[in-house]
């Protein structure tokens, strides 16, 4: 029996995913561009030799859709693999909203390669992971990371880059907790029918690259002024291509609402914070360390819950 675990933080796109240009692949039809986030994360044990395959998160057996997630893209790592045992806690609540699919494939793939003893480069991981979930391939990676397009057919170089590491710059991400609503519509089927069915779809694919392009250079430069901007509009054209979607995707509540004004009358007092959103109600606001404190009291104000993250490392072995 073999047997290895490997933690891995989730990440926050600043720039966002949200199409697909290959859904068997899972290949998006934008680039994105994302942030990894300690100490949030997730902690996963593959043990390979069991007599069934089993998948544990947080205490509780996986069944259907969500185990077979995990095996399936486990036989891509492997299509002979034996049957192995996968446990996996997160240290934070999923309730926060963050991204764990991000988290959870990337310390999955890194912790089963590990096991097998096979030590693939990352990058090759990085692939694996992106079938797993997309936005997984970003969280093998510490800090600043890209995800573009690719442009080979079997989307071998459409995987996480990074592109300055955890320590390049000293900013803070809080998660507003908002209520929770009824179950949402999973990222994978809201960013499919917004393809079916919104009109502004291709204009959201269009502008998506530019914002990249744009997002790299300010992160390179540290220039919170000029990503806070970018970040605020890819995560608005984004929401704005679900609205137009027929019948219309909308994430937010009246919570996610009263957050992004809260984070709009900081700006106005001089406090540099801005917004994003993703696939569920909570708003993530992006500051300066210097400035977190005085962004958590205002969102207080508005949320259930504030939760603190700051750049995190690369997924990593911690035992085999
Ligand atoms: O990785 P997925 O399939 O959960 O999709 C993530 C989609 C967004 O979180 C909305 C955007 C992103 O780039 O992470």
């Amino acid at each position: 029996m073999s047997i290895a675990t490997a933690i891995a933080h989730p990440n926050i796109a600043l720039c966002k995913y949200w199409g697909k240009r290959d859904r068997a692949l899972n290949l998006p039809a934008t680039p994105s561009l994302s942030l990894t986030l300690a100490p949030f994360a997730t902690r996963t044990t593959v043990n390979w030799g069991a007599e069934a395959d089993e998948a544990w998160l947080n205490g509780q057996l996986l069944e259907g859709k969500e185990a077979r997630r995990i095996f399936m893209c486990l036989d891509l790592l492997d299509p002979w693999r034996p049957r192995c045992v996968v446990t996996s806690e997160n240290n934070f609540p999923t309730a926060a909203g963050l991204a764990s699919s991000s988290s959870g494939f990337a310390a999955l793939v890194l912790a089963a390669d590990a096991a097998s003893g096979r030590g693939r480069p990352v990058e090759e991981l990085a692939v694996f992971a992106r079938r797993g979930s997309g936005s997984a391939t970003r969280s093998l990676f510490g800090g600043w990371v890209e995800w573009p397009m690719g442009a080979r057919a079997d989307g071998a170089d459409s995987h996480g880059v990074p592109i300055a590491g955890a320590d390049h710059w000293d900013v803070r991400m809080l998660v507003a907790v908002l209520a929770p609503g009824p179950k949402e519509t999973s990222s994978t089927d809201g960013m499919l029918h917004t393809q079916r069915t919104s009109p502004y779809f291709p204009v959201w694919t269009e502008c998506a690259p530019n914002d990249v392009d744009e997002a790299r250079v300010a992160v390179k430069a540290c220039d919170l002024e000029a990503l806070g901007r970018i970040v605020e509009r890819s995560a608005m054209r984004m929401h704005a291509s679900m609205l137009a979607a027929d019948p219309p995707l909308c994430y937010w509540r009246a919570g996610t609402l009263a957050a992004v004004e809260a984070v709009r009358r900081l700006r106005a007092s001089g406090v540099g914070a801005w917004y994003t959103m993703d696939a569920g109600p909570n708003v993530k606001v992006l500051c300066a360390a210097a400035d977190a404190e005085r962004v958590r009291v205002a969102l207080a104000a508005v949320a259930e819950r504030v939760e603190l993250l700051e750049p995190g490392g690369p997924a990593r072995v911690v035992s085999s």
